[in-house]
């Protein structure tokens, strides 16, 4: 029996229970077995989560893009590696073989070494997905420079901000991105970003929309003439097993965004195997997951999981409305795919549009189905079921995180049965607890409480770029001895997980993370506003979405509420991005506070929601009279 693929309930309860008795022995065998390392380890694992430090695979040396791309040449060089669907049908697919990958990787490699990036420099990616994503994803990995992708739907202000955290040298972008029908000119928002970022020397630019734009001389350089140029053979560095591999920014409930990082040896590992168990990926599959390299999801499951896996993945350029809402299940049927990973806030959005849109199309190659980024409701989980599914493959809801680098808790396909809205069972080596608010962990079932992870895993982030404390504060000093997740979670009769959502002040709107107190010091930015608040409530089709409580200096100010609403949200859209737009507006004459000064959110979250009948005890407030007023009020 192989620890690395799962095939059904009683295998996943043994080698569950194996990689718990003895996770250094279990992760070794997978190790040892699936990948190819240029030194063994010396140590499988050592860790201290009161500090916190943890290291997984002491002494390896690797490369990871030899395990994504190297490995595969001899046994499927000519198989399609990456299948590259472009935002306009019309354009036609292309097929990228792992030999051409290679190639490809390489050639960058060289341009990437040629412009002066070594080990351990900081790159900044702002890319759509294209090809030159993957591309530059793994040029880095292959010269040991530390990628940090930042999804391009950020503004210039978050760009700057995360390109500075990390001190990158060079910026790769394109000269604009397709949208829809809409056209974004990234190089613009890139050369904004630029003028508050000193360290950067090099930006490279990849073609995509043939847009007029600036070339900055000496600075920037054009991609396509310089890959032309380049060799395509480039020796990959050796890494350690514990050297970062990337940085990804996310969202905090205070202040900057946290750059997780994550390690070589131990995220290899285990963003590969989960991939394999989670998905079931057999040689011959397709696979696609409609995330964007931006974020987590992009990272692990279509980049590094699926091509250490000598799978298939599909990187999809567009939106799923263009150009109509049935563009989905259109290149599932053209590209036959087999496992299709989405988010719930697609899923709604689709339903909406009526079946009319998905019945013209053949989707009878899929086989599992996947969901990932927030709870899905029960309602969106019968509809992808029903109508995607055709209720015979089965959905993995996969519960995890930026900061966990890989998939969970998840249903194996095929073993676990699943359960609408549940995450299920935890992936082996995981190993989930519920806390109390009094900080001990509750045991039993049909239990809720905190979600925390009480023993490592290969690829967790081991620290926040630049700020060691912050990483311990945020996720080790809740609880002690325990990785602390930030979300509730409850577990049902039979030991299954529920995911409820954050306890903290970080609002998943759309499947994106968002810190309440980077919005709120935007809005505040507008020289009319005195403060502000902002809270989620129920949205349809974004799970959540963004209720803002604004006072403005002057109380009897005449100006025109909705042009103030306008404004607001454009400085949103300027600090944040589109993504962390408010949906409703209230100006409020002042906003509920203890008598220490911070604001009760909880209040507002009831008003947003329409449950003011239980407000609870606001007498003890500072400021109880406020209350009625922003009922009154209320949008
Ligand atoms: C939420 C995305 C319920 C959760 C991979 C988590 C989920 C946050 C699920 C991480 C799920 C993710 N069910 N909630 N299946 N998956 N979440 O860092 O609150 O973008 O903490 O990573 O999304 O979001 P992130």
């Amino acid at each position: 029996m192989s620890n690395y693929h799962i095939k059904h309930l009683e295998e996943y309860y043994q080698v569950y229970r194996q990689s718990v008795q003895k996770p250094e022995l279990f992760w070794e065998e997978i190790a040892e077995e699936h990948f190819v390392w240029r030194k063994k380890w010396d140590r499988i694992l050592s860790w201290d989560f009161s500090k916190p430090e943890v290291k997984w695979f002491e002494g390896a040396k690797l490369n990871i893009t030899e395990n994504c791309i190297d490995r595969h040449l001899h046994v499927r060089g000519d198989k399609t590696a990456i299948i590259f669907e472009p935002n306009n049908p019309d354009e036609g697919a292309q097929h990228i073989s792992y030999k051409e990958l290679h190639q490809n990787v390489c050639k960058f490699a060289n341009v990437l070494y040629d412009k002066g990036i070594k080990k351990g420099d900081r790159v900044c990616i702002y890319l759509p997905m294209i090809p030159e994503l993957a591309y530059a994803v793994l040029a880095c990995a292959r010269i040991g420079a530390v990628h940090s992708v930042v999804f391009a739907g950020f503004s210039s202000t978050a760009l700057a901000t995360r390109i500075n955290d990390c001190d990158a040298k060079m910026v790769i972008t394109s000269d604009g991105s397709f949208r829809g029908a809409k056209t974004i000119d990234l190089k613009g928002i890139v050369d904004e970003a630029l003028e508050d970022c000193n360290g950067v020397d090099s930006v490279l630019v990849a073609k995509r929309i043939h847009s007029d734009i600036v070339m900055k001389d000496g600075r920037d350089h054009w991609l396509q003439p310089l890959l032309d140029d380049a060799y395509n053979e480039f020796t990959a560095v050796i890494m350690d097993a514990e050297d970062p591999l990337f940085i990804l920014y996310t969202s905090g409930s205070t202040g900057k965004p946290k750059g997780m990082v994550h390690s070589c040896a131990g995220y290899m590992v285990y963003s590969a195997y989960t991939f394999k168990n989670v998905f079931q990926y057999k040689e011959e599959d397709v696979y696609w997951c409609t995330a964007d390299i931006g974020w987590i999801t992009g990272h692990s499951y279509i980049v590094y999981g699926p091509l250490a896996n000598g799978a298939t993945t599909v990187m999809f350029e567009g939106v799923p409305s263009y150009p109509d809402f049935g563009r989905f299940w259109q290149i599932v049927e053209k590209h036959k795919v087999n496992q299709f990973y989405t988010a719930p806030t697609a899923i709604r959005a689709l339903a909406k549009e009526g079946l009319e849109v998905v019945e013209p199309y053949d989707l009878s190659s899929l086989k599992v189905l996947g969901t990932v980024g927030e709870p899905i409701n029960e309602e969106a989980w019968h509809w992808y079921n029903d109508n995607i599914g055709k209720k015979k493959s089965p959905i993995v809801d996969t519960w995890w995180q930026t900061e966990t680098g890989g998939i969970m808790i998840s249903p194996i396909p095929f073993s676990t049965p699943t359960k609408p809205t549940y995450a299920t069972l935890p992936l082996p080596g995981i190993q989930p607890a519920l806390m109390d608010g009094e900080g001990n962990e509750i045991s039993g079932n049909q239990v809720s409480g905190r979600l925390c992870i009480k023993f490592p895993w290969p690829s967790m982030a081991r620290t926040i770029w630049g700020n060691h404390q912050r990483y311990k504060d945020t996720y080790f000093s809740a609880f002690k001895n325990m990785y602390f997740t930030g979300d509730g979670a409850l577990r049902d009769e039979v030991g299954y997980y529920r995911i409820t959502g954050r306890v903290d002040d970080v609002i998943i709107v759309s499947g994106h993370n968002l810190g309440t107190a980077p919005i709120e010091d935007a809005i505040n930015e507008h020289p009319a506003v005195a403060e502000s608040a902002i809270v989620g409530f129920p949205h349809d089709i974004k799970g959540n979405a963004l209720y803002g409580y604004v006072t403005l200096k002057d109380v009897g100010e005449s100006r025109n509420h909705d042009n103030l609403r306008k404004e607001i949200n454009q400085l949103i859209t300027e600090r944040i991005g589109p993504i962390a737009k408010l949906e409703k507006i209230q100006f409020t004459l002042g906003l509920p506070k203890t008598r220490s000064g911070k604001i009760m959110r909880r209040i507002l979250r009831k008003i947003a929601h329409n449950e003011v009948s239980n407000l609870g005890d606001t007498s003890t407030l500072l400021n109880p009279e406020v209350v009625q007023n922003i009922i009154d009020n209320a949008l």
